[in-house]
């Protein structure tokens, strides 16, 4: 099918990649020509493993083009919404008018055979104030919400494990329907589940999704806080409840809390939804969620400086990860990141590295010293705080690691190192929720 992707960022990109690799004539459009040509040239803006092969394949195909020239999605019959709805500064809401924008932009090229599929992350009552806007072209809406992770997104969108079709009532519903079941073929002949709902709930599956697993999160995390008042062990009690598996142990895993570009601003766009609902009370929770989410931050700081008695004036901390996440560039509300600057405002002379984000990371934040090189940013340190668990820094050895550093004190952000290891090598090792 001939396809257009509006907005080409982590959703967009992979999600036309993913499109043109399954035999699909897809064009991506995007406000920004340096991403355009970067995606053109096969090379992702962003790091996400995998997309630089369907980059590359779908150029030899030819299938694949992505441009600054809206007027080049013409030829196609739907056409995907991607672009992001950020949190409005100052406020908790969403700032949905990239989606506005794309609709409109869209709306001249549209016919009575077009689909527009929206896949943004969209407060409640969104798609139903879209449709009526595209009325005068006849095109049909739909609502289908994308579950992608970062670091998975190209096997989250190939394989995804559920379909969601938020449509319209009658032949409209029945139009959109049918234009992404042929897009979505392979997945469906794969067996996946699909839904087909009205707009309201299929934006609320998202909305609903997100901050089920931030209250996943923030639930081990207040247990890791009750772990620290009584002396027990936040990862044996999440290895022992997750066994329960109408509880489950994936998405248990405590530490510095959640961060990046989709749960925090989420959960936020959804309380202000709820209030203008009148329906305020019932997320309530999710404002305790967010202060238990953010509390870890802080409590990472207090226990790097009891382990530096108390300061961390001319003392060196090396961090590492900047990233929201392993396998990730993306620095989007880090807890990394947040705790290496509340460091630095503290006096701490503060090293932050990490494979991919560095780039990302110096551009945010340009205050924090950052190094590429593992070995080089642990040279001297008097404390290292592991607070993005890539795979790197889960392997590092106790001992190789100690004849780098000045002091052997380390604080591991998110349970990922064996403390015996790491003490019986001489380290005073410290981790959140663990003795
Ligand atoms: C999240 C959802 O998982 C996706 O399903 C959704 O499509 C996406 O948001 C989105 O809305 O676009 P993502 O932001 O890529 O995906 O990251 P997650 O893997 O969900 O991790 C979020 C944060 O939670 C990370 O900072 C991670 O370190 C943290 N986390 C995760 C924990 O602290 N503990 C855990 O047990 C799991």
């Amino acid at each position: 099918m001939k396809i257009s992707v509006i907005g080409c960022g982590y959703l967009g990109a992979v999600h036309a990649a993913a499109m043109a690799s399954l035999g699909h004539e897809v064009v991506g459009v995007d406000v920004d020509a340096d991403k355009v040509a970067a995606l053109t040239s096969g090379r992702p803006p962003f790091f996400e493993p995998g997309l630089s092969e369907l980059l590359v394949k779908g150029q030899e195909l030819g299938s694949l083009e992505f441009t600054t020239d809206v007027s080049r999605v013409a030829d196609s019959q739907i056409h995907f919404v991607c672009v992001g709805t950020p949190q409005k500064p100052g406020e908790f809401a969403a700032d949905v008018t990239y989606v506005d924008a794309a609709v409109d932009s869209l709306v001249p090229h549209l016919t009575s055979t077009s689909v527009v599929v929206g896949k943004s992350t969209v407060p409640v009552g969104t798609a139903e104030r879209l449709a009526v806007a595209l009325v005068p072209t006849g095109a049909a809406l739909m609502w289908n919400p994308e579950f992608l992770r970062e670091g998975h997104a190209v096997e989250d969108t190939l394989h995804p494990n559920r379909l969601v079709y938020g449509v319209a009532d009658g032949e409209a519903g029945e139009q959109a329907t049918a234009g992404l079941d042929e897009v979505y073929a392979t997945m469906l002949d794969e067996q996946t589940p699909r839904m087909v709902t009205d707009f309201a709930t299929a934006e609320l599956v998202k909305t609903a999704a997100n901050s089920f697993l931030a209250t996943k999160i923030s639930f081990i995390n207040a247990m890791a806080e009750l772990c620290e008042a009584s002396g027990a062990d936040v990862t044996q009690l999440a290895d022992a409840i997750g066994i329960d598996d109408r509880i489950g142990r994936k998405f248990l895993n405590a530490g510095l809390g959640f961060g990046g570009g989709c749960l925090p601003k989420d959960i936020r766009a959804f309380m202000a939804r709820a209030g203008e609902l009148g329906a305020d009370q019932a997320v309530a929770f999710l404002k305790e969620i967010d202060s238990i989410n953010m509390r870890r931050r802080v409590r990472m700081v207090d226990i790097a400086r009891d382990t530096l008695d108390g300061s961390f004036i001319g003392k060196k901390i090396t961090v590492l990860g900047a990233a929201f996440k392993p396998n990730s560039d993306d620095v989007r509300d880090s807890p990394a990141l947040a705790v290496a600057r509340l460091i630095a405002t503290q006096g701490g002379v503060v090293t932050v590295t990490d494979p991919q984000a560095i780039d990302n990371a110096a551009m945010t934040f340009p205050e924090l010293n950052y190094v590429a090189d593992t070995s080089q940013a642990l040279a001297d340190a008097d404390a290292v705080l592991l607070l993005t668990e890539w795979q790197e820094y889960r392997d590092l050895d106790p001992v190789a690691t100690a004849s780098l550093v000045a002091g052997k004190v380390l604080i591991d952000g998110r349970n990922v190192l064996t403390p015996e290891v790491w003490r019986s090598a001489g380290w005073t090792y410290r981790a959140l929720g663990r003795p």
